[in-house]
């Protein structure tokens, strides 16, 4: 429903680390320019109608930097005790994984309108679907971390796709180097999700590297390196990961490809004539209009208001979760082919790097 008050919403945060408050300088340098504002306040910053009542970090030197810099005028260590104390409008996350699940499910026990939570969701599909589903009961509004979705090459790509401009979807193939399965992949799974929607997942198959001793029970006590994955969808629809390139994505259809390049930053259109011979690749302008993390902000808050929905459904959210348990799970089976239906919802990926965790 509509909000009708014009107040500004109330905005809070939980971990005001490298993503939630500080953006590497070394990432200014490195990363295009349309990733930027990249972390959560920077980005929310340019979110008209909501203002930053609230930051929160264990370590209270740095939530109380981050309160200076954004302006905000109450500072905790604690998250669960900032959501019963402020009762914001717009809860943000930017913690590692480990707790960001009891965290979503806190903010929809005390009504907070709409929670921005950081990639990946949780450690297992169990802890996914716990906080999806109160979240969901309790009608908070979602958005996530993986905003590649959010941003302007990969949307003109997904209106292509919506309208068959190159003929019906066939293949996305993501070319990204080794990188591990919790860092970096969630971002890959979920815009797997935006462009192939939910359709059924017939098979997950993946090779990942990762120390033996680590896998135990049910555990997979590492962020394994994902060597190449393939996912089988319905519909003779496929997506492939692997594990060279410079990070480009290319989305097959049957008349031609997309090509996303530069980091999410170009877009080259490379279509098949009527006698299916190739064609010159045709560089497309995609205008920038505003990064993918303040369009993420953006949505959610008009979300909050009533105005409209934002792009991410829990469905969503936990399809894209799935798909990398699933590929853990073929991993760890020797890389045999799993369904998602497969994997044992208590199944979990720590995500841990030396004394690290995703
Ligand atoms: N979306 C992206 O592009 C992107 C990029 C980098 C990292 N990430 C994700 O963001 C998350 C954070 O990464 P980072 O590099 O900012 O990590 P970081 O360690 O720099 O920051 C995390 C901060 O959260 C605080 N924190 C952790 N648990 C807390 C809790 N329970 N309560 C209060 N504060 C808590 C820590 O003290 C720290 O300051 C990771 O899960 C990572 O996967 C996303």
């Amino acid at each position: 429903m509509k909000r009708e008050d014009t107040t500004p919403l109330r905005a809070a945060i939980v971990g005001c680390g490298r993503i939630g408050a500080n953006t590497a300088e070394r990432l200014r340098v490195t990363l295009p320019p349309v990733w930027f504002p990249y972390s959560h306040l920077d980005a929310l910053r340019e979110v008209t109608g909501v203002e930053l009542v609230a930051v929160c970090d264990q370590n209270e030197a740095a939530g109380r930097m981050a309160a200076d810099t954004y302006g905000a005028s109450r500072c905790y260590v604690d998250g669960l005790r900032m959501i019963d104390e402020v009762r914001p409008d717009i809860l943000l996350i930017a913690t590692r994984t480990e707790g960001r699940a009891r965290l979503i499910e806190h903010a929809a026990e005390k009504g907070v309108g709409g929670v921005h939570f950081e990639k990946p969701l949780a450690h297992s599909v169990m802890e996914c679907r716990h906080a999806l589903a109160a979240a969901e009961a309790a009608g908070v509004q979602l958005s996530y971390g993986a905003v590649r979705r959010c941003m302007d090459v990969p949307r003109r790509v997904k209106e292509g796709i919506d309208a068959e401009e190159l003929g019906s979807l066939r293949q996305i193939v993501i070319e990204c180097g080794r990188v591990e399965l919790l860092w970096s992949h969630p971002h890959h799974f979920d815009l797997i999700t935006f462009f192939a929607g939910l359709r059924e997942v017939e098979a997950v198959q993946s090779r990942m590297s990762y120390e033996m001793a680590a896998f135990s029970g049910k555990v997979l006590d590492a962020d394994p390196v994902v060597e190449g994955l393939a996912i089988q969808f319905g519909g003779g629809v496929s997506a492939t990961i692997l594990a060279t390139g410079a990070g480009v994505v290319r989305v097959i259809c049957e008349m031609g490809e997309y090509v996303i390049g530069g980091n999410t930053s170009w877009l080259v259109i490379h279509e098949r004539g009527l006698g299916m011979e190739w064609r010159q690749p045709t560089p497309v302008s995609v205008p920038f209009t505003m990064s993918g993390r303040q369009r993420a902000l953006m949505e959610l808050a008009a979300a909050v208001r009533g105005e409209a929905a934002t792009c991410y459904t829990a469905a969503d959210i936990l399809r894209s979760n799935q798909l990398g348990l699933a590929s853990a799970w073929s991993a760890v089976n020797e890389g045999r082919v799993v369904g998602i239906a497969e994997v044992p919802d208590d199944f979990v990926v720590t995500g841990r790097k030396g004394d690290l965790f995703a």
